[in-house]
């Protein structure tokens, strides 16, 4: 039994009850928080972003940026850090409507920091699970996607080299291919296996891998890749010749990973990026300007250290 000054009971009982022993409850808790505040955006029918709000499964997944939730690390997850941003930030969510309140805040980062339990037997290593896979023994799956029977060869072996791999928006004729649960060591990123169907492949996910900027050198001809994540890598300055090869990006996530503002000023040579994201980088604000005046249309979203000096952060890091 804790004991308190009888003064002090009022307060602490109006504490919230997980400081106090019950975690906080996602489908009690903090499903109807998302639902109010968020869904109108984030759900089947409007998936800002690419992100879908409206089951745990979608909450992992993340969205075009990456992953949105990283378990007992709020401050590193952006489903937490954008609600908690000023009103007036481009970045701050719901970009729309009702903001969170403060008690509303707090609920969401205890419940990340308790390690972001959904409950209901959702355990976050079943993501590969959660996501529609490509199985080209199934000849339903196959007839689904109409899929050559040449490409199915192909994206079979990829599969079995390791890779999740997904037709982009139902076309069966475009691929995005993950590497993130392959377990593979800098230096064997063999692109290679890519090359039959490079042409094919939108998407390409190095999210968390352990690949190299000597790696990238590999991807050079992938030129019809549109969307490229390499969040939470440690590539850094010397990754970007490699990814300046690839001419068709719209959006690039480096979010976490050791890129600085010299190296980011090498992205002005991609003339269609649409979307950067440097949130956890070695960028600065002064970098980050920099790239925004040589990339006018581009929105790069880099996070609480890099803010125009009047809004979140007057001192960044
Ligand atoms: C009125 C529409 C709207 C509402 C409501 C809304 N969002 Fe968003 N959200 C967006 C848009 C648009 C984007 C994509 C922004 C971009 O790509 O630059 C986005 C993107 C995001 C991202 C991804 C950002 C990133 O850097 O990867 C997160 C996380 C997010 N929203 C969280 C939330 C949360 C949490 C709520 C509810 C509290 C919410 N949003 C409510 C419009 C909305």
């Amino acid at each position: 039994m804790i004991r308190l000054p009888l003064f002090l009971w009022g307060a602490a009982l109006a504490l919230p009850a997980s400081i106090f022993g019950a975690p906080v409850d996602f489908e009690r808790q903090i499903q109807p928080i998302l639902e109010d505040k968020c869904y109108r955006c984030h759900d089947a029918e409007e998936a800002k972003g690419s992100l879908r709000l409206d089951s745990p499964a979608a909450i992992v997944a993340g969205g075009e940026g990456g992953e949105i939730l990283v378990p007992g690390d709020p401050n590193d997850s952006s489903l937490y850090v954008l609600t908690t941003y000023d009103k007036d930030d481009p970045d701050y969510m719901p970009q729309k409507g009702k903001g969170l309140t403060k008690t509303e805040q707090k609920l969401l980062k205890t419940w990340i920091e308790e390690g972001a339990v959904f409950g209901g037997g959702f355990v976050h290593e079943a993501k590969p699970e959660t996501r529609r896979k490509f199985d080209e023994e199934d000849p339903a799956t196959a007839r689904k996607y109409r899929i050559m029977g040449e490409a199915i060869e192909i994206v079979a072996r990829w599969r079995e080299a390791g890779l999740l791999v997904d037709t982009v928006n139902h076309d069966s004729s475009l691929f995005e291919v993950s590497y993130t649960y392959a377990e593979r060591s800098a230096g064997s990123f063999d692109f290679q296996a890519l090359e039959p169907l490079g042409e094919s492949i939108r998407k390409l996910t190095l999210a968390r891998t352990n690949v190299s900027g000597a790696d990238l050198a590999g991807l050079a001809s992938f030129t019809s890749i549109e969307f490229l994540d390499l969040g939470r890598t440690d590539i850094g300055d010397e990754a970007m010749d490699a990814i300046v090869q690839l001419k068709g990006l719209k959006v690039l996530n480096l979010r976490g990973t050791k890129v600085t503002d010299e190296g980011i000023q090498q992205l002005a040579k991609l003339k269609g990026l649409e979307k950067v994201y440097l949130w956890g980088s070695d960028v600065t604000v002064s970098g980050v300007k920099r790239l925004q005046k040589r990339l006018p249309s581009a929105t790069i979203s880099a996070g609480v250290r890099i803010v125009a000096p009047t809004r979140r952060n007057a001192n960044p890091s």
